[in-house]
C-alpha cells in the first residue's frame, strides 16, 4: 500500500526564528504520528536551520526544497544545485510549481531536465502539475496534464517513475480558497495514474505516489484521502502555522 505523503511548500514565508518556532511547535504535534510521510519545504535560507530542527525527529519529517537548478555547479547566479541541497540535508524537492512556471519562464522540458537531474543527485522530485482556469473552462485540463508529464517524466526509468511524487495543483485552486471537489480531484489523478501505466508499465503506476494540493485545509484533507488515487496533499498556506499544518497531517492517515 502506497504511505501518503503530505508535504508543506512554504514557498517564501518566514525568517529563520519564524522556521525555528514551527518546527518546535510541530514536532510534538505528530509525534505519534504512524501511517504518513511528512515533509517540510522552506526557502532556501531556512533549510539548514530546518534541517537541524528537524534532526530530533530522527528522519520521521522529511526536509525538500522549492527548485533546484538543473546544473550541479558552475556560474548561474542566483541558483541552488541539486548536490547543494543534499548536502544541507534534503530527501525532497518540489519542481515545476506553477509559480515557477508562470512567473518564473519554466518551461516543461526544463522541469523534464530538472526532475532528471534530481534523481541524479538522489533526490526525490515533486513534479507539479496542472491546469489553469482558462485551460480548465476550454476542456484541455487532461491534455494539459498529459503535456506536462510527457516531458516532466522524458527519459525516466520506470523505478525513478515508481520512487517519484506527482502533485496534482489546478491552478485556479491554488491560494484562491476554491478548493477542486474531491471527486474531480479524484478523476483527474485517476487519469494520472493511468498515464503513468501505459507509459511505464502497472508496477510504476502502483507505486507512484500522487497528491492532491490547492486549497487543502484541516478541515478538508480527508475528504481527498478518501479517495482512492490520492497519496496526500502539497500544502501552501494552511501549512504556514504549525497547529494547522499538524491537523493535515493527522487527517492524512488512512483509515482502516
Ligand atoms: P495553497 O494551499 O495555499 O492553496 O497552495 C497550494 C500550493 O501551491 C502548494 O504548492
Amino acid at each position: 500500500m502506497r504511505i501518503p505523503v503530505i508535504a508543506a511548500n512554504w514557498k517564501m514565508h518566514k525568517t529563520l526564528s519564524e522556521a525555528a518556532q514551527f518546527v518546535k511547535e510541530f514536532l510534538p504535534q505528530v509525534a505519534g504520528l504512524e501511517g504518513v510521510d511528512i515533509a517540510i519545504c522552506p526557502p532556501f535560507t531556512a533549510l539548514g536551520a530546518v534541517g537541524w530542527a528537524l534532526a530530533e525527529a530522527k528522519g520521521r519529517v522529511g526536509l525538500g526544497a522549492q527548485n533546484m537548478a538543473k546544473e550541479a555547479q558552475g556560474a548561474f547566479t542566483g541558483e541552488v544545485s541539486g548536490p547543494m541541497l543534499k548536502d544541507v540535508g534534503c530527501t525532497y524537492v518540489i519542481l515545476g510549481h506553477s509559480e515557477r512556471r508562470s512567473l518564473f519562464g519554466e518551461s516543461d522540458e526544463l522541469v523534464g531536465e530538472k526532475v532528471r537531474a534530481a534523481f541524479g543527485y538522489d533526490l526525490i522530485p515533486i513534479l507539479c502539475v496542472g491546469e489553469t482556469l482558462a485551460e480548465r473552462e476550454a476542456g484541455q485540463t487532461d491534455s494539459v496534464i498529459r503535456r506536462q508529464l510527457l516531458a516532466g517524466t522524458d527519459q525516466l526509468s520506470t523505478a525513478q517513475v515508481a520512487r517519484a511524487v506527482i502533485a496534482y495543483e489546478p491552478v485556479w485552486a491554488i491560494g484562491t480558497g476554491k478548493n477542486c471537489n474531491p471527486a474531480d480531484a479524484q478523476a483527474t489523478i485517476e487519469g494520472i495514474r493511468g498515464w503513468v501505466g501505459d507509459r511505464f508499465g502497472a508496477e510504476a503506476a502502483k507505486a507512484v505516489r500522487i497528491q492532491y494540493g490547492g486549497s487543502v485545509k484541516p478541515n478538508n484533507v480527508s475528504d481527498y484521502m478518501a479517495q482512492p488515487d490520492i497519496d496526500g496533499a502539497l500544502v501552501g498556506g494552511a501549512a504556514l502555522e504549525a497547529g494547522s499544518f499538524a491537523a493535515i497531517c493527522a487527517g492524512a492517515v488512512r483509515k482502516g
